[in-house]
């Protein structure tokens, strides 16, 4: 269960843009802090501009969880997962959410706002938000993501 005391990190592009509304609407209704980076309209972006200063944010530990978006979801998951204390999982029905959290401890949930409606990215980003991490044989896979082979 992520702790409402804590603030929430969103960013997105103009792909992104109408559901990163709908979320951080969603959000404070549900009494939720958002820190919001923006793209603040539909007017055409660069993702990485919007995705960067989010991704960093989990990277330094000012944020612990992170929600992303664009138009695939594909451009900001890459973005965010160039920061090595980033695990960003593109979620595009529930389950993945759900698994994102279980098995990896996803702390950047990264949606695809053109092909999943506001509603289900809601339903993701509760998942994401409220279910915890189940370590165990879990924990050390992910502790060999950063041992890339050279
Ligand atoms: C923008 O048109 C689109 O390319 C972007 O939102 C995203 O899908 C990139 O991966």
């Amino acid at each position: 269960m992520f702790d409402k005391n804590k603030t929430l990190v969103i960013g997105c592009d103009h792909g992104g843009y109408e559901t990163k509304e709908f979320i951080v609407n969603k959000l404070k209704e549900f009494g939720y802090k958002v820190n919001d980076k923006g793209t603040y309209s539909e007017e055409s972006v660069d993702y990485p501009d919007f995705i960067h200063p989010v991704a960093y944010s989990i990277q330094t530990g000012e944020y612990e969880r992170g929600i992303i978006i664009c138009g695939s979801g594909n451009g900001a998951q890459m973005t965010a997962n160039k920061y090595s204390k980033v695990r960003a999982a593109l979620c595009w029905k529930n389950e993945l959410a759900e698994l994102a959290r279980l098995h990896n401890n996803a702390n950047i949930l990264a949606l695809p706002g053109r092909f999943v409606t506001n509603e289900e990215a809601w339903e993701m980003v509760n998942t994401f938000l409220t279910t915890s991490f189940e370590g165990g044989r879990h924990q050390k896979r992910i502790e060999k993501l950063s041992k890339i082979l050279k």
